[in-house]
């Protein structure tokens, strides 16, 4: 652990973390606008300057890592005019809508523009008049917004989609797609990462105008029940419907991922094609009966069969509730006949000794007989984070039996293989045998080298 002072205050935080983050484990905000928590700074917008005691010229906190003995001081009268220079000249390209602006009071614009004193901007005002996208469903971009932060861009560029990127320099660069085509047009996933990391209007979820404000919202912790990754989301209501879904991180960091079915699905909930009420079927009819009576008849039923029911459930349930279902079948119906549908993917035995995944601390993840994949929505959250852990330097082998989907072949969109440092197509139960003789021979383990190895399989 490492021992520092910010603003006078002492604090002890691990080695490798940058003053952005030292500074708030000790409630200290530093100003920033390009910094994304879990991923490195690049030091773009300069807001982030802080003094190093010792040090002649202010540093940037967001690239700057903890030194034992450091003495940082956030706030002082020349930061704060080096600080107010970059807010003035950020919004003298932007078209300063606050008042009906969907991101009025979560854009970070905003609230520096206020922390600064910044009505408008000292400097003659720029406007570009960027065509908007907005064709496709889910996600509107509107470029006149962008302040070239770049975090949609790295974002997406870590998860492995790598669909938008800068084009042109300065104040006249612009985030676009591959030949500046719509995002319906380009590989894009519509996964919305970039939408949770765009700290103004530049990106937003399509039908969010006059769907109220961000802080009329009630905002409820929950799980995707899409797929058997089960990602944490954020639910955000209002008057009792659903506005939006986000990651269920912390806000403004890329800890998590979602696709685009939890991010963009939930208008199923209110689908008029789903089954609101129960359903009994009357000669060849079904007919819709009482919440009461379809539990009493399924009571009965279970009651009479007794031993001899099986219960089948989907996959995509949480924990607590297979849990139960386990009691209500050995305890109330007392039958040993229980399965999910995530046996038609792996045998019990292979289920007992796995553990859950940790890829964010993996050195080595190998994953095998498993092809996840953005694009095709195989364990999409899953493809996306071995992505990101890869690109923080992680290696990846990938053995299959089978040759890479072909969206491999397509130059890296799809298919895991395309990102592994080694794949291996074969056996793979013998491929991993020979790996584990292999590792024997070397006398190697994971303790050994003090590396973390994590094996997924499918
Ligand atoms: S993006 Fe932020 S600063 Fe820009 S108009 Fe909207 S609320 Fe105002
Ligand atoms: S929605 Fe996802 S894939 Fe599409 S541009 Fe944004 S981050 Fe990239
Ligand atoms: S679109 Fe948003 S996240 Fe992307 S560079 Fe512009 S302001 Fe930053
Ligand atoms: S947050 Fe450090 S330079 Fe932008």
């Amino acid at each position: 652990m490492i021992n520092l002072i910010i603003d006078g205050k002492k604090i002890q935080v691990e080695a490798g973390t940058n003053l952005i983050d030292a500074a708030a484990l000790a409630d200290i905000h530093i100003p920033n606008l390009c910094y994304l928590k879990g991923m490195r700074g690049v030091g773009a917008c300069r807001l982030c300057l802080v003094e190093i005691e010792g040090m002649k010229a202010p540093v940037i906190a967001c690239t700057t890592k903890v030194k034992e003995g450091m003495n940082v001081t956030t706030e002082t009268e020349k930061i704060r005019e080096m600080r107010k220079f970059v807010i003035d000249l950020i919004l003298s390209i932007h078209p300063l809508d606050c008042m009906t602006c969907t991101k009025a009071g979560v854009c970070t614009l905003q609230k520096y523009a206020y922390d600064f004193e910044l009505q408008d901007s000292t400097f003659t005002r720029k406007k570009f008049g960027y065509p908007i996208d907005s064709v496709n469903p889910f996600i509107k971009r509107d470029p006149d917004y962008c302040i070239l932060c770049g975090k949609c861009v790295r974002v997406c560029k870590e998860q492995g989609t790598n669909v938008i990127d800068f084009m042109g320099r300065g104040v006249g660069a612009r985030v676009i797609t591959a030949m500046d085509k719509p995002l319906q047009e380009s590989e894009c996933t519509f996964c919305g990462s970039c939408v949770d990391a765009c700290p103004v209007n530049a990106l937003l979820e399509a039908d969010r105008w006059r769907k109220g404000r961000e802080w009329e919202y009630t905002k409820i912790n929950s799980v995707c029940l899409s797929c058997g990754n089960g990602c944490d989301i954020t639910v955000s209501t209002k008057d009792g419907s659903i506005v939006k879904i986000n990651v269920g991180a912390e806000d403004s960091s890329v800890e998590r991922y979602i696709c685009a079915i939890g991010r963009f699905g939930f208008d199923s909930i209110t689908a008029d094609s789903r089954i609101t009420a129960p359903l009994k079927r009357i000669g060849n009819e079904l007919k819709e009966t009482t919440w009461d009576d379809a539990l009493k008849i399924a009571a009965e039923k279970l009651k009479e069969a007794g031993k001899c029911a099986g219960i089948v459930s989907t996959g995509n349930i949480l924990n607590q509730d297979a849990f139960v279902l386990g009691k209500l079948a050995s305890q109330a119906v007392k039958t040993k006949n229980v399965d999910t549908t995530v046996s038609l993917y792996a045998d019990e035995d292979s289920m007992k000794y796995s553990d859950s995944v940790d890829i964010d601390s993996a050195d080595l993840i190998v994953a095998v007989g498993i092809n996840p994949s953005q694009w095709e929505r195989v364990l999409p959250a899953l493809d996306a984070g071995i992505r990101k852990r890869v690109a923080r330097g992680a290696k990846l082998i990938v053995i299959n039996s089978n040759p890479p989907s072909p969206p491999f072949a397509k130059g890296g969109m799809g298919g895991l293989a395309a990102a592994a440092a080694v794949n291996i197509i074969g056996n793979e139960a013998k491929a991993l045998e020979q790996i584990a003789k292999a590792l024997k021979e070397l006398a190697v383990s994971s303790q050994q080298s003090g590396s973390q190895l994590l094996l997924v399989s499918g």
